[in-house]
C-alpha cells in the first residue's frame, strides 16, 4: 500500500488506522472524508522535533490552515505545540472559537480588508504578515486607532520559480504575492515598516510554491532571504530576528511520485541558513516553516458509492461517483493525479482502467482520467486516496450538493470532526422573497 496506515483485512476491505472503511461507509454514508489522527499528530511532531533540531528550542513550525480548517483541526495542531497560519477571517474565527492560542497565529493574505485587519488586530493575533505597500499604511493606520502596536513580517518575492504546476506558484518577481527583491521595492517597504510608529517589524517571509519535492528551490529561497536580512542591516542598520520561509513540500499521490523525508528537508534548511549567517556574521535569525499539505494530505481519503460503469467500446471506461469536483475539485482545476481504488476488493489486481466521474453536470467534473483500479460494480464503495489537504478546504456546493462529513480515525475508534450538510443547512441562508 502507498501509505502505511492503510491496509487490507482479512473481508480484504480496505482499512485506514485498522479500521474497515466499509463500516466507516455504512456509518456515516458517502461520501465521506476520513482522516487518520494519528498520521495527522506524528507529522506534526516529526516538524516540531526536526525544527527544534535545526533551528533551537524556540522554534515554531506553523500549519498552514488553508490545507484542511475546521474547529477540531486547529484543537489538534494547538495540542500538537505548532502555531497557524491562517488566511482570511474565516479561518482566524474559526481559530478563534476552537480557543487557539493568538500568540501563535500568523495572519496572511494577498488582500487583507480593512475589516480583516481589524479583526486580527482586535484578535490580539501574533504575527499578520503584511503583503504589500497598501495594507501596510491601512495596518498602521487601524493600530493607531485601536492604540496598538502590532508585531508583522513583511511578504517578500525571492525571485524563484520552482518547478510545480503554475497555478501554485508564488515566490517568483511578478508575482501577485509580496514585494520583490529583485525591482528594490522590498528594501523600500522595509524602510517604510520600520518607519511607522504602530508597526514593529521582526522580520521576513517569503513562500515559493506549493507541492514541490526538490529540497534545491528551498535552499535557494532560504539563501536569498538571509541575505536580504544581511542587506536590510547593511541599509537600514536593524537587524530583524525573524525569517518564514513559507511551506510547500511535496507529497506523493501516486507510485510514481517521488517522496520527500520531512525531517531532512528541514535539516538541510537549517544548514543552508546557519552556513550563510555564519558567513555573512549575522546572527541566526528565528526560522518559521509552514507546511500544510504534507501534515494533512496523505493522512485522508474519501469514500464514494459507485453509482454505474459506462463502457464505451474503442473509447474510455467510466466509473461514476456520488461525489465529484464539489468536494475535490484538484483535477478539475489542476489535473492533479490520485490512487484510487475499490475499497470492497481492495487487494485485487488494477486489471481495470477507468475514468473516475463525479455527479455534476459537466464534463470536466472528473476526479482523474485513465486511472488503474479493479473492476467495479454499482453500489462498491470506492477509496480515493491522499485528499486530506485542499479538498474539504476548497470543497463547493455546486450542483447544491451538500458537502461530505469529515471523520476522524484514532486508536480503532471514529469521531466526527464535521457533521454531514444537510439539505436544511444549504437553505439555511435563503430569505424569504
Ligand atoms: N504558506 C503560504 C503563505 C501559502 O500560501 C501556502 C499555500 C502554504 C504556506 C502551504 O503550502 P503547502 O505546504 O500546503 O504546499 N490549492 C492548491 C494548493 C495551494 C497552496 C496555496 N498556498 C492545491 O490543491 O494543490
Amino acid at each position: 500500500m502507498l501509505y502505511p496506515h492503510l491496509a487490507v483485512n482479512e473481508q480484504h476491505h480496505l482499512t485506514i488506522g485498522g479500521l474497515d472503511t466499509l463500516s466507516i461507509a455504512r456509518e456515516y454514508g458517502t461520501p465521506c472524508y476520513v482522516l487518520d489522527e494519528n498520521v495527522i499528530r506524528s507529522r506534526c511532531r516529526v516538524y516540531r522535533e526536526a525544527c527544534a533540531e535545526a533551528f533551537g528550542p524556540k522554534a515554531l513550525p506553523l500549519f498552514a490552515s488553508k490545507a484542511l480548517c475546521f474547529t477540531g483541526m486547529y484543537k489538534i495542531i494547538a495540542e500538537e505545540g505548532l502555531g497557524i497560519d491562517c488566511v482570511s477571517g474565516g479561518e482566524l474565527y474559526t481559530a478563534e472559537k476552537a480557543g487557539f492560542p493568538s500568540d501563535h497565529i500568523y495572519f496572511h493574505g494577498n488582500n487583507k480588508t480593512d475589516a480583516d485587519l481589524k479583526q486580527a488586530v482586535g484578535m490580539h493575533v501574533g504575527t499578520i504578515v503584511v503583503d504589500g505597500f497598501d495594507e501596510l499604511e491601512a495596518l498602521e493606520t487601524i493600530c493607531a486607532a485601536a492604540g496598538t502596536r502590532q508585531r508583522i513580517l513583511l511578504r517578500i518575492a525571492p525571485g524563484i520559480d520552482p518547478h510545480t504546476f503554475r497555478a501554485v506558484r508564488t515566490g517568483s518577481v511578478d508575482s501577485k504575492f509580496g514585494t520583490a527583491i529583485q525591482t528594490g521595492q522590498a528594501l523600500e517597504i522595509v524602510r517604510k515598516a520600520l518607519s511607522l510608529p504602530h508597526i514593529d517589524l521582526a522580520g521576513c517571509h517569503c513562500h515559493i510554491g506549493s507541492q514541490i519535492f526538490e529540497t534545491q528551490p528551498f535552499r535557494d529561497a532560504a539563501a536569498i532571504m538571509v541575505a536580504f536580512l544581511v542587506q536590510i542591516r547593511k541599509d537600514c542598520g536593524v537587524t530583524l530576528s525573524e525569517l518564514n520561509l513559507g511551506g510547500g513540500p511535496g507529497v506523493p499521490y501516486t507510485q510514481d511520485d517521488p517522496s520527500i523525508d520531512y525531517r531532512s528537508f528541514v535539516t538541510e534548511l537549517g544548514v543552508i541558513v546557519r552556513s550563510v549567517c555564519e558567513s555573512e556574521n549575522f546572527p541566526v535569525p528565528s526560522v518559521r516553516i509552514e507546511p500544510g499539505r504534507s501534515i494533512v494530505a496523505d493522512a485522508g481519503l474519501t469514500l464514494y458509492t459507485v453509482g454505474g460503469v459506462k463502457e464505451i467500446p474503442g473509447f474510455k471506461n467510466y466509473i461514476s461517483v456520488d461525489g465529484g469536483m464539489p468536494d475535490n475539485p484538484r483535477y478539475a482545476l489542476y489535473q492533479s493525479r490520485y490512487t484510487a481504488l475499490i475499497a470492497d476488493r481492495a487487494d485485487e489486481p488494477k486489471t481495470y482502467t477507468a475514468t473516475l466521474a463525479g455527479r455534476c453536470c459537466e464534463s470536466g467534473d472528473l476526479i482523474g482520467e485513465n486511472m488503474p483500479i479493479q473492476k467495479a460494480r454499482r453500489g462498491d464503495i470506492l477509496a480515493v486516496l491522499c485528499t486530506g489537504a485542499y479538498n474539504y478546504s476548497m470543497a463547493s456546493h455546486y450542483n447544491r450538493l451538500p458537502n461530505p462529513p469529515v471523520v476522524l480515525v484514532r486508536d480503532g475508534k471514529t469521531r466526527l470532526g464535521v457533521r454531514r450538510e444537510t439539505y436544511a443547512d444549504l437553505t439555511a441562508l435563503d430569505q424569504e422573497i
